[in-house]
Formats: C-alpha cells, sequence, structure tokens
C-alpha cells in the first residue's frame, strides 16, 4: 500500500477541530500520514463552516484556487467536509469537479466508510495504532448538534438535532487521551451544557471527569446561557480542576432582540446568570452579533450597557449574516454603515473591557498550563507569555508581572 500525506486545513469552530482528527485517525489507519506542507502532501482535507457567508466564501475560494494544486501532481486527492460541504452537498462536485470526495458535517461519524467507496485509499491494517497525543489540549464530543434553533444560525441544519453521546463512552474516551498525554481536555457541544444522557446531566458529567487520572484541567465550549444551572455554577466554582472561565455568548443586550432572536433568556435572565458565576470566581467572555435586521439604536445601546455590567475577558463581535434557510434570512437587512458604526463603536468598548480584565490579572500568582515553551494559559483562560522556557504540558506557578493589551507577562 502507498503512503499518503494528508494536509489539513480546518475552518470554523472547535468542534471541526474534532472532527478533522477523527477524519485523520481514519486516514491513519488506511495508512496516510499528516504532514505540514500543502505543497507536499498527496491528500487536501478542507473542513468548511457556514456560520457566516464570509467563512463559508473562504473555503470555496480555497477550493478554487487548489485546481492547480491538483493538476501539478498525478494522483492528488481533495476532500471537502465539514459545515459547508453538508449545506451545498452535491452542488460542490458539478462547480469544482476536481474535487474528490465531499462529506457533509452529518455524516463525519460514515467518513470511513465514504473514503472506502471512493476506492482512492486502501483497505484498514490490521491493528493500525492512533498517533500518540502531541498537544497537552485534548477536544472530546460531548454532543452532536444543536435543537435551538436561534433565527440567524444554521447550525442546526447543517449538524441535525441535538443528541448527547453515551455517559460511560463520554468518560472513557476523555480517559483514552489522558493516557495518551493530554493534561487539558475541552467538552465540545454547541449547546455543551444542555447534556442529558438518560438522565445524566452536564453537571454529572462534570463531577465524573474531574476524577479521571492524569487530568490537569478541564473546559467546555459552547455552553448556552439557557442551561447555566446553579448546580453547574456550584461544580464550577468548587472543583478546583475546572477553569474559571467561561465562554457564554449573550448575542445581544436587548430582551426584544433576544426574543426575537429566538435565544430564549431576557438581558435580565442573562445577567443574573453572569452574577451567579462571578460569584464563583468565573470569568466570562462572549459572542456578540451586531446589526441584526430589527436591531434599534436602541437595543444597541442596550448591548453596550450589557458589556459594561458583565465586564466581559473577551467578546467576538460579528455583523449578521443572513444564511439561506434560517427564519432571519427573510428579514430586510440594516444599512451596511450603520451595521459598520455600530461593530466599530462595540470593538472599542469590549477592548476597553478585556484590557481591563488583563490589568486585573497584575501582580497575582497563576497556575499556568504551557502550550508551547514561552506560551500558557490560567485557570481562567488569560494567554500568558514566559520569559523563561517550561516544557509543553506543564503546569507551573507563575507571578503575572505585566499586563499587555491581550497577553500577561511571566
Ligand atoms: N452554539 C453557540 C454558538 C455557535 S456559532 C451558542 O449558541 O452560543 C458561534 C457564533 O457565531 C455565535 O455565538 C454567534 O455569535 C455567531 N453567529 C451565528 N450565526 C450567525 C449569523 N448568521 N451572523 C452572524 N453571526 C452569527
Ligand atoms: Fe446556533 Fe443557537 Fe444552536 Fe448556538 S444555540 S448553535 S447559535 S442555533
Ligand atoms: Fe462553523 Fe459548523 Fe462550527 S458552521 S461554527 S464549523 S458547527
Amino acid at each position: 500500500m502507498t503512503l499518503k500525506t494528508v494536509y489539513i486545513q480546518t475552518f470554523g469552530c472547535q468542534m471541526n477541530t474534532a472532527d478533522s482528527a477523527e477524519m485523520m485517525l481514519a486516514l491513519s489507519a488506511r495508512g496516510c500520514i499528516s504532514c505540514q506542507n500543502a505543497q507536499k502532501a498527496d491528500v487536501m482535507l478542507i473542513n468548511t463552516c457556514t456560520i457566516r457567508e464570509h467563512a463559508e466564501h473562504k473555503a470555496l475560494s480555497l477550493l478554487g484556487r487548489l485546481r492547480k494544486w491538483k493538476e501539478a501532481k498525478f494522483g492528488r486527492v481533495i476532500i471537502f467536509a465539514g459545515c459547508a460541504a453538508e449545506r451545498l452537498g452535491g452542488e460542490v462536485k458539478k462547480k469544482f469537479p476536481h474535487v474528490d470526495i465531499v462529506c457533509g458535517a452529518k455524516s463525519i461519524d460514515a467518513f470511513d466508510k465514504i473514503i472506502e467507496a471512493s476506492g482512492l485509499f486502501g483497505g484498514a491494517p490490521a491493528g493500525a495504532e492512533p498517533p500518540a497525543e502531541s498537544s497537552p489540549i485534548a477536544l472530546v464530543n460531548i454532543m452532536r448538534g444543536c435543537s435551538c434553533k436561534c433565527s440567524y444560525c444554521i447550525v442546526p441544519y447543517v449538524r441535525g438535532e441535538a443528541s448527547s453521546l453515551d455517559f460511560d463512552e463520554v468518560l472513557k474516551n476523555i480517559q483514552a487521551k489522558l493516557d495518551a498525554g493530554a493534561k487539558e481536555i475541552v467538552l465540545l457541544g454547541q449547546t455543551v451544557n444542555a447534556y442529558n444522557y438518560k438522565g445524566k446531566n452536564f453537571a454529572a458529567l462534570l463531577k465524573e471527569a474531574v476524577k479521571l487520572n492524569g487530568l490537569d484541567r478541564l473546559r467546555y465550549l459552547s455552553p448556552h446561557p439557557l442551561f447555566i444551572t446553579e448546580e453547574v455554577a456550584e461544580v464550577m466554582a468548587t472543583e478546583p480542576k475546572i477553569a474559571k472561565h467561561l465562554h457564554l455568548p449573550v448575542q445581544s443586550g436587548s430582551s426584544k432582540v433576544l426574543k426575537e432572536m429566538k435565544r430564549g433568556y431576557s438581558r435580565e435572565e442573562f445577567l443574573s446568570k453572569i452574577s451567579l458565576l462571578k460569584k464563583g470566581g468565573i470569568w466570562v467572555s462572549t459572542d456578540i452579533i451586531v446589526g441584526y435586521p430589527t436591531e434599534t439604536e436602541e437595543d444597541f445601546k442596550e448591548t453596550l450597557t450589557l458589556v459594561d455590567e458583565c465586564n466581559f475577558s473577551g467578546a467576538y463581535c460579528f455583523k449578521f449574516s443572513p444564511r439561506m434557510g434560517t427564519p432571519a434570512f427573510s428579514l430586510k437587512e440594516l444599512p451596511v454603515n450603520i451595521v459598520e458604526k455600530r461593530l466599530d463603536i462595540l470593538l472599542n468598548k469590549v477592548k476597553l473591557n478585556a484590557k481591563a480584565a488583563y490589568k486585573a490579572q497584575e501582580g497575582t500568582i497563576q497556575r499556568v498550563l504551557m502550550e508551547s515553551p514561552h506560551n500558557g494559559r490560567t485557570l481562567s483562560n488569560f494567554w500568558v507569555r514566559t520569559e523563561k522556557p517550561y516544557k509543553t504540558g506543564d503546569a507551573v506557578e507563575l507571578t503575572i508581572k505585566k499586563a499587555e493589551e491581550s497577553i500577561l507577562l511571566a
């Protein structure tokens, strides 16, 4: 069997990163090895995102450019996978005939069968071993899909309805990653804290996961504010291994807009979740959508005051992007200049808040988990750059000497 080298380009969220790793495992079992140089690769795997129009464009324009790449060497293979592949389906091959394999996000579990059916890869050799973990961080899927159907969001359509993975299987999976050398585990799902497997909820999973051998730190992504319960906040506050940080997307500070977005909580309810988390010493960052079609100047001001009230340690701000098939697609968009102006104002505010959050770390002693010799993260998810080098994967106690724009120096 000939050995094929694979270059992977992953767009989108951590779930896609986890899916890319899963697909690479299937390819390794068929005698492929990963490679960091696209020019030397035989196989190009593009794992795509379609959350906003821009994300899909990026993947498609790369795909267009890859025609020349494919022609440059006989036998090259292009795999187009993920959320944009799910949305576009058969259209992809029609428009880009140089694509060999399309594997939509809902079919990642069937990826091995799909590559086998393509006839482009050899059979699975007996006893193929998964490669050892090289990063101290391992991603573990605990849920698939999303059933929230927020009015603007395409995820439920490309990833399907929410389902929780088997409780014991998840724990086994985590233990396997720890045994392979991971120190930090990141639990993944689009509404990860809505996890419920046969009555065992997310808090129960957290409580079991922290007991596993070899675990240094536990995080999770992306939680939905609706499912932040007192029980979850309590476990987070009291379990020393659980990160004292949460990326909790709010989307808007206006109760009216939140209702139209079908987020399921009001501004006040979100604020009360924040105070619950802050009582436990947890820092919060967020996602915000600017220029939702019905967002008035007043609604936008409410987003600004919410940002100030929450003191987010960071926020990703996105311009509303209409996605075909979602309820918000048919709404009349706001003028671009208004949206851009609002985005500018919001970004400035977010930056000031983040700066203050970083500044507040100065002089404190933090346990930093090193992700490379000079870079690591605190338990509250602040990035740290160290003067001295440390071993990747080691957790070190460091005094924070100074806070720069978005990094702490130690
Ligand atoms: N499941 C997570 C978010 C997943 S998508 C949650 O519900 O919180 C990541 C982020 O993309 C969202 O938080 C939202 O801010 C943004 N987003 C999703 N759809 C969008 C759209 N149509 N336009 C602009 N931003 C969008
Ligand atoms: Fe999209 Fe809403 Fe589901 Fe998040 S919770 S993935 S924003 S539908
Ligand atoms: Fe994008 Fe799919 Fe994630 S649309 S944000 S890669 S779930």
